[in-house]
């Protein structure tokens, strides 16, 4: 596929077949994607797959610990709060998906069954998580925040080469949720920071969940430009 088409067909996936990924597409995938550049190639990123049956152990690990109320402690914390104008634009998104959905603000229950697909990775049959030292994040009294702008450029490398491969994508905050449930399953040791889980698979293209499509600030609202 031409990068523009990759581009703007890479969505995130909220519903997948069950067929599994081959290892090999996966393999192939992440070796092409860690061509992304890094802070003097320092290449901070790491990789953990998981697949078959560890993923359905995993799943139903994540989802019991979301059910019965255990703290979510990401290993990098999530936002404290939303000024604006975040919050008016992560309002957009999840209005437009419940939109979409079709369950109404006052269907609470529904609302929060969606909501818990996040932790069971959507149902995809992979998921990859990204890892980066903690040494080199934790810094004495500092945080040195670009090995995480680093694997970001790799994740999205990972999701723009999955999208042209026909995989669906969707990098999670919530698939990390319960670091302490991974670290045990997946054997990741303390020295590894877990930073995002990207679910993946074959996109279950009639779904709803997979017809939402976010909304871009124009370009006009975000840019100035000097000397032109
Ligand atoms: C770091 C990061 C964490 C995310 N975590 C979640 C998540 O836990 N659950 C979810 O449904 N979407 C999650 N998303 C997906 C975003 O909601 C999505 O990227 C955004 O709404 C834009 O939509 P698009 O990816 O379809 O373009 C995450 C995205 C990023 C980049």
């Amino acid at each position: 596929m031409d990068l523009n088409e990759v581009i703007e067909k890479r969505q995130s996936v909220r519903a997948f077949k069950s067929d599994p990924v081959p290892k090999a597409l996966i393999k192939e995938i992440l070796e092409k994607a860690v061509r992304a550049p890094s802070w003097a190639n320092t290449q901070p990123w790491e990789f953990v797959i998981a697949g078959g049956k560890t993923m359905e152990e995993l799943r139903k690990a994540c989802e019991q610990a979301a059910m019965t109320g255990t703290p979510m402690a990401p290993d990098i914390a999530p936002p404290a709060g939303f000024p604006e104008p975040f919050d008016t634009r992560r309002r957009a998104v999840g209005k437009k998906m419940f939109d979409v959905l079709g369950i109404p603000r006052e269907d609470k229950e529904k609302r929060m069954m969606w909501g818990m697909l996040g932790f069971k990775f959507f149902d995809a049959p992979n998921a990859i998580f990204i890892l980066t030292d903690r040494s080199f994040y934790h810094q004495g009294d500092n945080l040195n925040a670009w090995p995480l702008f680093d694997c970001g450029l790799v994740a999205q490398n990972i999701l723009l080469l999955a999208t042209d491969r026909g995989l669906g994508t969707i990098p999670e905050i919530q698939a990390v949720m319960f670091p302490g449930v991974l670290r045990k399953m997946l054997n990741i040791p303390d020295s590894k920071l877990i930073l995002l889980g990207i679910a993946l698979g074959y996109p279950d293209g009639d779904n709803l969940a997979n017809k939402i499509r976010s909304e871009r600030e124009p370009v006009d609202n975000i840019a100035s430009w000097h000397g032109f």
